[in-house]
């Protein structure tokens, strides 16, 4: 097929790639040309030609046969053995794949990178993800294939998430739960989320337009800082008040509002004592921890021992997302009583 494209040395080949996939010129639809030395390749919008990183040229690119298939470990002509370790799923925020690999799969981590990079449609770049560690839930990550920055943009209820994958926690697996809690809200509530990392229970809260009010804290200035950028950019983000600040300085001096959401899981627990003190009466409170599974039918009773057990009630607990073989993140919810 006849289309513009850049041409440049061999040895330049992969700078110039990486150039052109992250100002998002590069075509994957059609394939890279060689000649004699040189590299041509295809690109969806020359644009200014002194901005390219080669020579403006036009050629006859041949179109390539994309594998069709519903599984990336289909594009992996492994022996059965080595396919079997495969883990099934991995996680998409924005143009960034993120996998977490077992140990034997270490010396082929890179070739699980680059069918991933070709499995995804949107896929800028992948990382091994190494696990998240710390009071911030930084993630540890290994690029694997591709290129580019860490920090990306990730579409989630109809909101678009300044996210780092790298510099503050984000998971792509808590979206029904950002949504469920934000459908509970009533009109003129005000609202605490504890632990907001990049925001998404106050921008979800924020959209769907019935809190008053609804103060974010993180002591992760990165965090902090990724809420804002997205904030600024929607109108309904006027609502959430940004609170750079350790739970251990905030909650002392925080007045009592009606719905206030915990999102700590290792830790939550020894907050709750002060976290139950800024919720006022009638309100409610979102809970979440990582509960042995065997633990589900009992954990709700004795959380509550920690709130001051005669004031409180169970509303809800459902398991927003498997943890591990035995265990589950789960959300409580609960609401206080009148007095
Ligand atoms: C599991 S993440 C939750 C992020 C967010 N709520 C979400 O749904 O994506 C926990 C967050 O708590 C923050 N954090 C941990 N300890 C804290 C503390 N003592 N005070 C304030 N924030 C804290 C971390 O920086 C991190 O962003």
């Amino acid at each position: 097929m006849r289309a513009p494209g850049v041409r440049v040395r061999q040895s330049d080949g992969e700078a110039t790639r990486r150039n052109l996939a992250d100002r998002r010129m590069l075509r994957t639809d059609l394939g890279i040309l060689r000649e004699d030395g040189y590299l041509v390749l295809p690109v969806v919008n020359a644009g200014e030609p002194s901005r390219l990183p080669g020579e403006l040229v036009e050629r006859d690119f041949p179109i390539v046969k994309r594998q069709i298939t519903s599984d990336y470990r289909d594009l992996l002509d492994w022996p059965p053995d080595a396919k079997a370790l495969l883990p099934r799923s991995f996680d998409v925020v924005g143009d960034i794949v993120l996998i977490r690999l077992p140990e034997e799969l270490e010396k082929r981590k890179h070739e699980i990178g680059e069918a991933l990079l070709s499995f995804v449609p949107s896929a800028r770049v992948v990382g091994q993800d190494r696990g998240v560690h710390g009071t911030e839930r930084l993630r540890s990550i290994e690029r694997l294939a591709g290129s580019g920055a860490w920090r990306t943009r990730h579409r989630e209820n109809g909101i678009e998430f300044e996210v780092d994958v790298e510099r503050a926690y984000f998971s792509p697996r808590l979206a029904r739960e950002h949504e469920r809690v934000a459908s509970e809200v009533k009109s003129g509530e005000e609202v605490y989320d504890l632990c907001c990392g990049v925001g998404p229970f106050a921008l979800t809260i924020a959209r769907s337009g019935r809190a008053t009010r609804i103060t974010a804290v993180d002591a992760n200035p990165s965090a902090i800082e990724l809420l804002r950028a997205t904030q600024r950019r929607y109108s309904y983000g006027s609502r959430i008040e940004p609170v750079l600040a350790p739970l251990e300085s905030f909650l002392p001096l925080a007045a009592a509002v009606d719905r206030v959401v915990l999102n700590l899981p290792h830790e939550g627990i020894k907050y709750l004592p002060s976290v139950a003190r800024t919720v006022a009466p009638r309100g409610s409170l979102h809970y979440y921890e990582i509960t042995p599974r065997e633990e589900f039918d009992r954990r709700a009773e004795s959380i509550m021992r920690s709130l001051g057990e005669e004031d409180w009630s169970v509303v809800d607990r459902h398991v927003v997302h498997p943890y591990s073989p035995t265990a589950d993140l789960v959300a409580f919810v609960f609401a206080r009583s009148r007095s």
